[in-house]
């Protein structure tokens, strides 16, 4: 086992360690032992994630003692709904669970979201462990006790602030991430230097290569540095009453091409977010908030590492100004044609932007759309 750094996320009674390194699967049941919970402790994975790691975590559990059961949903999106919580809760409560259970939840943001929401609910609530293992959940989705479900009004609009008691990042399962999602979680890494860390950017611009490759330091330094960024400004605003809103940085561009795009394959969050970022730079230098040369040098960095960048392999039927800026007008609060965005005075600068005319984005947004 490499090193493994240590975040605490102060949030009082609530607070817990986000534990990164490689190899703490293999470890995890030794470190979910000592929260002292006597009861079984129920797994709950995906069909992918069962297939590469849940004997992994079975076997640790196992040597520290600790009975397990296992549930394993089908993979993707579509798994975190009504009916999947129906089947999630159903097959909870089939193993009898008492209030001292813990759930455990193994695998990406689906995984992590429903399970985190499941266990609220549960028996009025018992206690949680995220063992994240996309890139976008380790750094991202794991930390900050946002949980919850989509339903036909739109993603995530049931859920529960509901922290874990523990979150172990294992960079070593990273390895069998496809590439694809594993850039889709890079986006957010690079996110966390681009709102407020404009040293870490740097250190991006020269290492990002390296973290996608598979670099073990690498990889730690990065997932570290994310965790503890979302860490601090989760314990400063829990509820996003502020300062988290800043998380939101390139997501509401992003989540407008994700819904146009009907939340498939053709646009992964994680992309959406990446090219969010670069129109929130766009907007930003358009209204003589930032330099232009900032805004270019975010979009060369997230095309380096094979990020996309602009809307130019997305479908034509997918990048309607019009349709997207209404999005924007459903998704968040909007008054007399005016819109609170996330958006940046220079590389590590982002903050909160009221008053934004949708004029204004609507005009973006039909540049980059010519220019796709
Ligand atoms: P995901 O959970 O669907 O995982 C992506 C795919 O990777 C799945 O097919 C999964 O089976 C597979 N996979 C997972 N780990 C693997 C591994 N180690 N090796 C091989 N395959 C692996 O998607 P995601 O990108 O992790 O999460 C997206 C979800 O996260 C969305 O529902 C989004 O709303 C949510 N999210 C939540 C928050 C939050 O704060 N709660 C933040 C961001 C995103
Ligand atoms: N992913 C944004 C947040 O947790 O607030």
């Amino acid at each position: 086992m490499s090193e493994t750094g240590t975040i605490s996320l102060d949030l009082g009674p609530r607070s817990y360690d986000i534990c990164v390194g490689e190899g703490l699967l293999a470890e995890s049941g030794r470190r979910i032992a000592a929260l002292g919970h006597r009861a079984p402790a129920i797994v709950v994975t995906d069909e992918t994630v069962a297939g590469l790691h849940l004997d992994t975590v079975t076997r640790s559990l196992e040597a520290a003692g600790m009975a397990s059961r296992g549930i394993v949903l089908p993979p993707g999106e579509g798994t975190k709904d009504f009916n999947g919580l129906i089947r999630l809760t159903d097959a909870i409560l089939d193993l009898a669970p008492e209030r001292r259970s813990l759930l455990v939840a193994l695998g990406g943001g689906v995984i992590g979201d429903i399970v985190g929401f499941a266990a609220s609910a549960v028996l009025r609530g018992i206690d949680f462990v995220q063992i994240p293992t996309t890139l976008l959940a380790q750094v991202d989705s794991s930390v900050g006790g946002k949980t919850g479900i989509n339903t036909r009004h739109g993603k995530n609009l049931i859920g529960a602030f509901y922290q874990p008691k523990l979150v172990l990042a294992d960079t070593g399962v990273l390895d069998t991430l496809p590439r694809r999602e594993l850039l889709a979680g890079y986006a957010e890494i690079a996110k966390y230097g681009l709102i407020d860390d404009p040293a870490f950017f740097a250190w991006l611009e020269e290492n990002g290569q390296a973290v996608i490759a598979g670099d073990a330091a690498a990889r730690r330094r990065a997932v570290v540095t994310s965790c503890r960024a979302k860490a601090e400004i989760v314990a400063g605003d829990e509820r996003e009453t502020g300062r988290r809103a800043l998380l939101n940085f390139g997501h509401t561009f992003g989540h407008a091409l994700e819904a146009e795009t009907g939340f498939g394959p053709d646009l992964l969050h994680g992309e959406a977010v990446a090219i969010g970022m670069v129109m929130a730079f766009n907007l930003s230098a358009r209204l003589g908030l930032c330099a232009a040369e900032d805004a270019a040098r975010a979009r060369r960095h997230l095309a380096a590492v094979g990020l996309p960048t602009g809307l130019d392999r997305l479908p034509r039927s997918a990048i309607d100004p019009r349709a997207l800026v209404s999005h924007m007008h459903q998704d968040k609060k909007v008054r007399d044609g005016r819109v609170t965005f996330i958006l940046a005075r220079g590389i590590g600068k982002a903050f909160i932007a009221e008053n934004i005319d949708l004029g204004d984005v609507e005009a973006l947004l039909q540049d980059a759309a010519a220019a796709a």
